[in-house]
């Protein structure tokens, strides 16, 4: 199981709060399962991509909400899930019925946390894996290393804003994989393509 892509948080019918996610690392890890005989269940927040594999069955979400309960309903049949999703940690406490009009006064927007859905995966069975993604701004390791912990995962994907061609959008990506013995694995600068693999080689060596 994927998840891959932004979710988008409604503050009112024509507005919402987002992130720069394309889906691409994501979807890519699902193709590259899918390549190697997986079949892929992939949960997908708000992208333009297709998936092309028939091996891949996709379910389209949109909030970080919708992402949680679609991902607790699947999760308890698979081997192992992705989180590559970038998901908002907070919503709007509500969204408005209409567009909220302009009156030239400030405005405040009451936001509350969202469920952590690799967190709540986490509780998963013996047996199961689970592979977390860490995008960070600032002390990447550290903070990778606090959500391995955190989350329960087997292993974090860190990818760091620091690093040029790496993170969202890009075609490219550089990641490092830690890994629940503390070793931590560099990679250089790949296309995502190429990222999926290692990730998945990764993961093939826990699963198999
Ligand atoms: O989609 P692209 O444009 O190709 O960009 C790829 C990517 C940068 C989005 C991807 O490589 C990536 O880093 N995905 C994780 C982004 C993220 O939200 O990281 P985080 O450090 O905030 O979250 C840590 C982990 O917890 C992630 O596995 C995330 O999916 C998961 N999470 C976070 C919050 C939440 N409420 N539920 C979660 O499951």
């Amino acid at each position: 199981m994927l998840t891959a892509g932004p979710t988008h948080e409604k503050i009112d019918p024509v507005r919402f709060i987002g992130n720069y996610s394309s889906g691409k690392m994501g979807y890519a890890i699902a193709e590259e399962l899918a390549s190697r005989g997986a079949e892929v269940t992939l949960i997908s927040g708000p992208t333009q991509l297709t998936v092309s594999h028939p091996a891949i069955k996709k379910i389209s979400v949109v909030s970080a909400k919708e992402m949680y309960q679609t991902s607790i309903d699947h999760f308890d049949h698979m081997d192992a899930a992705i989180m590559a999703a970038a998901v908002a940690d907070y919503a709007p406490a509500e969204c408005a019925p209409q567009k909220i009009k302009r009156n030239g006064e400030d405005m405040t927007i009451r936001l509350v946390p969202n469920p952590d859905i690799a967190a709540s995966l986490g509780k998963k069975k013996q047996g199961q894996v689970l592979v977390g993604f860490a995008l960070e701004t600032n002390n990447a390791v550290e903070n990778a290393h606090k959500k391995l912990e955190k989350k329960n995962l087997d292993f974090v994907v860190l990818n760091s804003l620091e690093h040029k061609g790496a993170g969202f959008q890009t075609d490219t990506n550089i990641i490092s994989i830690i890994d629940r013995q503390g070793d931590k694995k560099d990679f250089p600068l790949k296309s995502k393509v190429e990222v999926a693999k290692d990730i998945v080689d990764h993961l093939e060596t826990i699963l198999l």
